[in-house]
């Protein structure tokens, strides 16, 4: 048929006898030609794909035998050459399907290996190359293999001879092959290798799943059968975080330790995992760890009204939703994940990848509205998405088709962001909140069981899966509190779970009155009409976004209630929680804790480790800003030491760019907040070492006593004088910096951001990060670009700065890299430091480069090297 594309075959008088002393292929390519009317007419296939035009041409659209088909999927293999060939660092690729593993049912096991040649002096890595494919190709045509070879090996007439192409290399004789060590690892390897179908001895533990072979399918095949061994809740993407056998294994063996326990046995050190308790620093961290919303211009015309429902997770929310959704005034759909965002761009740049089910509430939304079946509700909203709509557009276009109906927007993350909830109220006109509530060590166990941190908080954090779970439930809450407090009573409504499990119709009814609708029996029926209220999945066999559990409740259990107080929890509530859940009238036991020492919000002071009675440690930051390196170091000097950081908060953008004495002022004064008097400690790496030092002068300038002054790895004393750096060369630098910290390269060349505009460079060098793990995906560009600049105006105040000479000592320690030292660093161990300090300087030494005496396992030869002298200020 017309425009069908299928294999050109040529016929008549003119075809060819055959292929010369070729009579197999002859056969294969010479076949009886059935369109013929006269009987013994042959074909001759061709090979090539094409397809008639209207016109009556021929269109040519490739080579037959370079298309193949892999588990069912039809791939053109020049489409993988040509992408794959497009990373910089690849010189030529090619690709094949090729059968070497018979699958234990005997099948053959098709699968994608490609073939690279690289650039002059470059690696790349078969996990780099495949995450390069995984932004631009769909998951059936990324190979399983990747195996770098010096040249591709080429016939007698030149051409690549695919035949020639060594099949990978798995198994024991793999260069890196590290066999399974422990019981744990070795069923997890059984467990790959059954995935896969391969044999147990093929699988190593540094294999990662999806590059031998794995597909997302598969995986969620073998992550439900981890969880049936288990017994307990596995998200998808767990495999995804942890793909090969060892990372999975410590990943398990530390967030479901009793399982492991129980089937596996610990090793001793798995069993070393103390829970800490919650304080403000870590309240504070959290909220440092969460990007701001980009500010946007206000709405011309506000959205109508609609009604958002605000709580932490687990605070039975999706109950509450299904029956607001049973309501026939009420549009209540699974969570929107609307009101965090600008526009549909930054929405989608959040949830892709691991994260791309957060997409799902929206598209059952669309599918109810419009009668859609998921294809056509995606298409939608892709189309939202690559024109970029403002989610405010995006809330008007559900809103106008329900009509009479109001809008009900469930989604807990709302309430971690500040932006977000002030958003509800600049967007919509006179909106209503249900502000919902649950004791926190009911959301806390909650949130435990059903796993959450592997899915519901996006950004990279140091907390353990308690903690996090504690921390979310008492920012979203704080977040939620103060923002109503400016939000007329009308308009808000607070609603308990417990009392919704144990009275449902009595708050129901409450709940009606406060959205001044007629109250409907048929609300207190949750599992009635599930697909009307949204309470399926958006295919037949798919679970609904949102609580994991309510599907295996029947009716509205009230017994779920008071169920936490079963188990006494490991440990206790930290401050902060305890302080804000009396407030919100939950009775807890006594108990009183003094440490915490509280900072103003806008000070340029982060407490890192705020316990402890000891006189503390300020760090200043680095030329980046932030003091989020210095957590770790903060982490190993103990709960007894309280570590401050000071960060650079970014300049109005008319005042002029400060000066490194200045800035250093300026800190004196935040930390005067938390320290009246001296002796102080003080201390920085890097630039923070300079700033450090400065601060310490300024000090003993005007008789103050400074026990410490300690500096990490600074940089040589003299001033470079103001440079004129160009966009570029800082934007270079900024990378250089965020690969050192981050401690992986993020995979960009010169080339790469060559001849682009500077607004399209930072673009690219933000999404190469984020493709690193070197920034949070949540991180958006406005923020990106703030920090940019802060880097920028730190690398002017470190240029021009000239230092004075300090009349105390200093200790001072240097990253000892495996490369050898320049000849001056031999003469000099200090750096040029030593003649600044009247007082001397004892100098030591740690073995690490720059960036990675602040990480693991340096930074704790750092802790061990540095305590000493903190505990003779103390003593
Ligand atoms: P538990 O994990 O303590 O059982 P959210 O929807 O905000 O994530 O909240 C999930 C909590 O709501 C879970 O608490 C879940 O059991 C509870 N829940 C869901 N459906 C319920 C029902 N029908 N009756 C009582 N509780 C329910």
């Amino acid at each position: 048929p017309l425009g069908v594309a299928g294999e050109l075959a040529v016929a008549g008088a003119q075809l060819g006898r055959g292929y010369w002393n070729r009579p197999e292929l002859t056969a294969d390519r010479f076949v009886p030609d059935g369109f013929s009317p006269l009987p013994g007419q042959r074909l001759y296939r061709t090979g090539d794909l094409a397809r008639w035009r209207p016109n009556g041409e021929i269109e040519f659209l490739g080579r037959l035998d370079t298309q193949v088909k892999v588990r069912g999927f039809r791939i053109e293999l020049g489409d993988v050459e040509a992408t794959l060939a497009a990373h910089p660092q690849v010189r030529e690729a090619v690709v094949l399907a090729r059968e070497d593993h018979a699958r234990q049912d005997g099948s053959a096991d098709r699968r994608l290996v490609a073939y690279v040649v690289a650039e002059p002096d470059s690696e790349p890595a078969g996990a780099e190359l495949r995450s390069f494919l995984q932004g631009l190709l769909p998951e059936y045509m990324l190979p399983a293999a990747f195996v770098l070879l010096p040249a591709l090996p080429l016939t007698a007439n030149g051409k690549v001879d695919r035949k020639a192409l060594p099949a990978p290399e798995a198994g024991a004789g793999a260069p890196g092959f590290v066999a399974p060590r422990t019981e744990l690892e070795r069923h997890l390897a059984t467990l790959w290798a059954d995935s896969l179908g391969l044999s147990a001895e093929q699988v190593g533990i540094h294999d990662s799943f999806f590059e031998t072979g794995g597909n997302s399918i598969l995986g969620a095949i073998l992550v439900n059968r981890l969880q049936q061994t288990l017994g307990e809740i596995v998200h998808v993407v767990a495999l995804f975080d942890h793909p090969t056998v060892a990372a999975m294994a410590a990943y398990l063996a530390r967030d479901y330790p009793a399982a492991v326990a129980r089937l596996w046995g610990l090793t001793p050190a798995e069993q070393a995992l103390a829970s800490r308790r919650v304080d403000t620093t870590a309240v504070e961290l959290l909220r440092e760890i969460i990007p701001p919303l980009a500010p946007m211009a206000a709405a011309q015309e506000k959205n109508p009204p609609a009604v958002f429902v605000l709580s932490a997770p687990r605070s039975g929310s999706t109950l509450l939703r299904v029956l607001l959704a049973g309501h026939s005034r009420l549009f209540a759909p699974p969570e929107l994940e609307l009101l965090s965002f600008n526009t549909m761009a930054e929405r989608r740049a959040a949830f892709s990848g691991r994260n791309a089910f957060w997409l799902e509430g929206l598209l059952r939304a669309v599918m109810e509205i419009h009668r859609f079946d998921p294809e056509q509700a995606r298409a939608l909203v892709e189309r939202y998405e690559a024109e970029d709509w403002p989610t405010r557009l995006v809330y008007r276009r559900l809103q106008e088709p329900i009509g009479e109906r109001t809008l009900v927007d469930k989604t807990p993350s709302y309430a971690l962001s500040r932006d977000a909830l002030e958003r509800a109220e600049s967007d919509f006109d006179a909106p209503r909140y249900i502000h919902l509530l649950r004791h926190p060590n009911a959301v806390i166990r909650s949130f435990e069981e059903a796993k959450l941190d592997q899915v519901f908080f996006r950004h990279a954090h140091p907390f353990d899966r308690r903690e996090l779970a504690e921390l979310i439930w008492t920012v979203s809450h704080q977040n939620i509190v103060r923002f109503l407090a400016n939000v007329p009573s009308q308009r808000q409504h607070w609603l308990r779970f417990e009392e919704l499990v144990r009275d449902p119709q009595a708050e129901l009814q409450r709940l009606c009155d406060f959205l001044a609708l007629p109250f409907h029996p048929g609300m207190l029926q949750p599992y009635q009409d599930t697909h009307a209220r949204m309470a399926d999945g958006l295919h037949a066999q798919s679970r609904m976004l949102g609580d994991v559990k309510f599907l295996q409740h029947r009716t509205i259990d009230a017994a779920v209630g008071e169920r936490w107080r079963g188990a006494a929890p490991a440990t206790p509530l930290g401050e902060p929680t305890r302080e804000l859940a009396c407030s919100l009238g939950y009775q807890l036991p006594d108990h009183h804790d003094s440490t915490s020492r509280v900072t103003r919000p806008d000070s340029a002071l982060v407490p890192l480790q705020a316990g402890g009675k000891e006189n503390p440690l300020f760090l200043v930051h680095p030329i980046g800003g932030s003091v989020f390196w210095y957590l770790n170091l903060a982490r190993e000097l103990g709960p007894e030491q309280p570590v401050y950081g000071l960060r650079s908060r970014i300049q109005a953008a008319n005042s002029p760019l400060l000066d490194l004495p200045s800035m250093a002022a300026r800190y004196l004064s935040a930390v005067r907040e938390i320290q009246e008097f001296g002796p102080y400690l003080l201390g920085g790496w890097s630039m923070g070492a300079v700033v450090a030092f400065e601060m310490a002068r300024q000090l003993r300038a005007k008789g103050a006593e400074v026990a410490r002054l300690i500096m990490i790895d600074p940089p040589r004393p003299q001033a470079v004088g103001a440079r004129e750096e160009d966009e570029a060369s800082l934007l270079a630098g900024l990378v250089g910096d965020l690969e050192g910290l981050a401690g992986r390269s993020l995979g960009l060349v010169p080339e790469d951001l060559e001849g682009l505009a500077f607004e399209v460079q930072l673009r690219k060098v933000l999404a190469a990060s984020q493709q690193a793990g070197a920034l949070s995906t949540e991180l958006d560009f406005a923020h990106f670009r703030e920090m940019f600049t802060i880097f920028q105006q730190n690398r002017h105040a470190l240029s021009t700065f000239a230092p004075v000479p300090y009349t105390g000592r200093l200790t001072l320690f240097r990253a000892r890299p495996a490369v050898a030292a320049t000849s001056a660093d031999v003469s000099d161990p200090s750096r040029g430091w030593i003649n600044l300090a009247s007082a001397g300087a004892d100098v030591r030494f740690i073995d690490g480069d720059h960036y990675s005496i602040l990480r693991p396992p340096a930074v704790a030869r750092l802790a061990a090297q540095l305590a000493p002298y903190l505990d003779e200020v103390h003593a």
